[in-house]
């Protein structure tokens, strides 16, 4: 059992601590900060995906040890094909539109759902703690998608791609895909708040399937060099499980959101993000429509 595991288990089983301000910890937080506080930008970890570069892969690689994420231009080139998997995704959905569940789903709920295929509408996140958080209420989520009839996997030749197995390879021997879910989120304006996934190798591939050109969209976001900090993670999950008992245990609550890079994209662009860095999602405004395939390495 990790450290994280256990500190998840406790957290739900015992119920001490007391609610205090966010501002009592102004002092720390600026030195947590300031840590964030470098002068860079999305084009420091964005490279354009050229085959014919022999070092790609290492140069991939330096980025996302350095930054913790990984920006991958025109990785899928045959946008046609994308576009044609996003226009069935939505058809799909339309055609089960009363099949769906809207429902509560916990942390607990979401870690047993293994590799079964699982369509679930968020509705509130529901963890054994009233929460104050919110957590994308209204995003429809496919788990294990590649279990779905119309298979996007294999359009994208996802699970074959040499450099993703590669970068795998290199990050550890015993890291390995463990699911493709995907998310389609319309009008979600209430994303979760900064938070880490993990504080052991986690890491995610994100494929947007539809342009993600402006904030509007709802992009994703991530605090570079936030995944060498595991400690100050940890440490950030104490202080939410005996001060800031209605927020989630995961939360970056000691983080600026403003250090967060928003991650802007076109269909055919991957993101690989180290999952122990602080991350979140931005508010879309209402009409915008975001796709995501998300394949998760661990
Ligand atoms: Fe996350």
């Amino acid at each position: 059992m990790t450290i994280q595991k256990i500190l998840i288990y406790l957290f739900n089983k015992f119920d001490f601590g007391f609610d205090i301000e966010i501002k009592n910890f102004d002092n720390i937080k600026r030195i947590i900060n300031s840590k964030y506080n470098k002068k860079i930008d999305i084009s420091n970890f964005t490279i354009n995906f050229n085959i014919d570069d022999v070092y790609i892969n290492k140069k991939i690689n330096n980025m996302l040890m350095q930054y913790g994420i990984v920006v991958i231009r025109d990785y899928y080139k045959n946008k046609n094909s994308i576009n044609s998997i996003a226009f069935n995704i939505n058809k799909f959905l339309k055609e089960n539109k009363n099949s769906i569940v809207k429902k509560l789903i916990s942390i607990a709920e979401i870690k047993s759902i293994n590799n079964e295929l699982k369509i679930v509408q968020r509705e509130y996140y529901a963890n054994n703690k009233k929460s104050s958080e919110n957590n994308d209420e209204g995003m429809i989520e496919i788990f294990n998608v590649d279990k779905l009839s119309i298979n996007i996997l294999d359009t994208c030749n996802f699970i074959n791609s040499d450099i993703i197995l590669n970068l795998i390879n290199n990050m550890g021997s015993n890291l390995k895909i463990t699911n493709h879910n995907l998310y389609i989120n319309e009008s979600v304006n209430k994303t979760r708040y900064l938070h880490v996934d993990s504080l052991i190798p986690e890491f995610k591939v994100f494929t947007y399937l539809t342009d993600v050109t402006d904030r509007s969209y709802g992009p994703y976001s991530y605090v570079p060099f936030s995944h060498k900090n595991s400690l100050i993670n940890m440490f950030n999950m104490f202080i939410n499980w005996f001060f800031m008992r209605t927020y989630i245990v995961t939360t970056s609550t000691l983080c600026d959101n403003n250090r967060a890079i928003e991650i802007y994209g076109n269909i055919g662009d991957i993101i690989i993000s180290d999952q122990r860095g602080i991350h979140g999602g931005v508010p879309q405004k209402v009409g915008r429509n975001r796709i995501v395939l998300v394949s998760t390495i661990k």
